[in-house]
């Protein structure tokens, strides 16, 4: 099937995603639950995947809460193919279908090079790169059978197109291969009117985030440790939000975005100009 022209409709009614039905992994905080938050607000309902049983639950009642919309929380694992299928097969059952999926979970561990285990590097891409392939196919199946079309959104960074800090090998290698990954899935995926998309975050503060640079020893960057240049280095001159993020991810899920697929967008506050 072919991706429709769009140009009739109205601005309104391009940005809703009302009768979509969405799943955004690693949504139990952090990036993934703004996204899932604005998704909700454009009329999707929403299944939140998240290794954490509870987050994932929690947020889904806030997202629910938030918009009237159905959320569910299921706990997911990214790096298992059958608990990606099940999360999918869970969206078609319960939520009726299948029309958005984000690859948001993501995992960014500092390791020195030196001192990197073979294990270290293949847990990171296990999450970070096979994650997205699990997911991008699980959505993919399942869009593809329903025969409507899709978004797949990956949520990279700007350590998809650039080195980052020392004792980020693995992450930098895995968010260049979701980058390449987002490319070849476009290419596969349009004859089955299914768009991939990126999003590439630069510094946002999360939770996760946060600790992973504080074991990095890295400051905070919070109102009492002045940022790092690293942190700062975009002329927009603020650090990002999660919400700077989750619009640029509700663009490319909407049909706002229709004419477009195989691109990874800066959300990067212009710190990769
Ligand atoms: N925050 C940033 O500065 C930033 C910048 C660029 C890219 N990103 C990317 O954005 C995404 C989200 O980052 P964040 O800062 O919100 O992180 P976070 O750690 O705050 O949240 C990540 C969520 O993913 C979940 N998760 C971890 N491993 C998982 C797995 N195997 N299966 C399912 N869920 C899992 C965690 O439980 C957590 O709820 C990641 O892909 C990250 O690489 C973040």
């Amino acid at each position: 099937m072919s991706i429709p022209d769009v140009s009739d409709k109205s601005l309104a009614e391009l940005i809703s995603l009302r009768g979509q039905r969405a799943v955004v992994t690693g949504a139990g905080r952090g990036l993934g639950k703004a996204i899932a938050l604005r998704l909700a607000e454009a009329g999707a309902d929403v299944l939140i995947g998240d290794i954490e049983a509870d987050l994932a639950i929690t947020a889904a009642e806030q997202v629910a809460e938030a918009y009237g919309v159905r959320a569910i929380g299921v706990a997911m694992d990214v790096t298992d193919g059958s608990l990606v299928a099940a999360a999918a097969d869970r969206a078609v059952a319960e939520l009726g279908g299948l029309d958005i999926w984000v690859n948001n979970a993501g995992v960014f561990p500092s390791i020195p090079l030196l001192e990197m285990s073979d294990t270290d590097w293949e847990k990171v891409f296990a999450v970070n790169a096979r994650g997205v392939f699990l997911g991008a196919r699980e959505a993919a199946r399942r869009m593809s059978a329903a025969g409507s079309g899709g978004a797949i959104v990956n949520i990279v960074s700007t350590a998809g197109f650039r080195a980052s800090a020392p004792g980020l090998a693995a992450y930098v290698g895995s968010k260049h291969a979701v980058r390449g990954l987002t490319r070849e899935l476009a290419l596969e995926l349009a004859p089955m009117g299914i768009r991939v998309l990126g999003v590439a975050p630069s510094f946002v503060p999360t939770e996760g985030n946060m600790m992973a640079h504080a074991a990095a020893g890295m400051p905070a960057g919070d109102d009492d440790t002045p940022p790092t240049p690293l942190m700062l280095s975009g002329p927009i001159g603020r650090v990002g939000v999660p919400d700077d993020i989750a619009r640029v991810a509700l663009f490319c899920a909407s049909d706002l975005s229709a004419f477009m697929t195989g691109s990874t967008l800066l959300a990067d506050g212009g710190s990769t100009v």
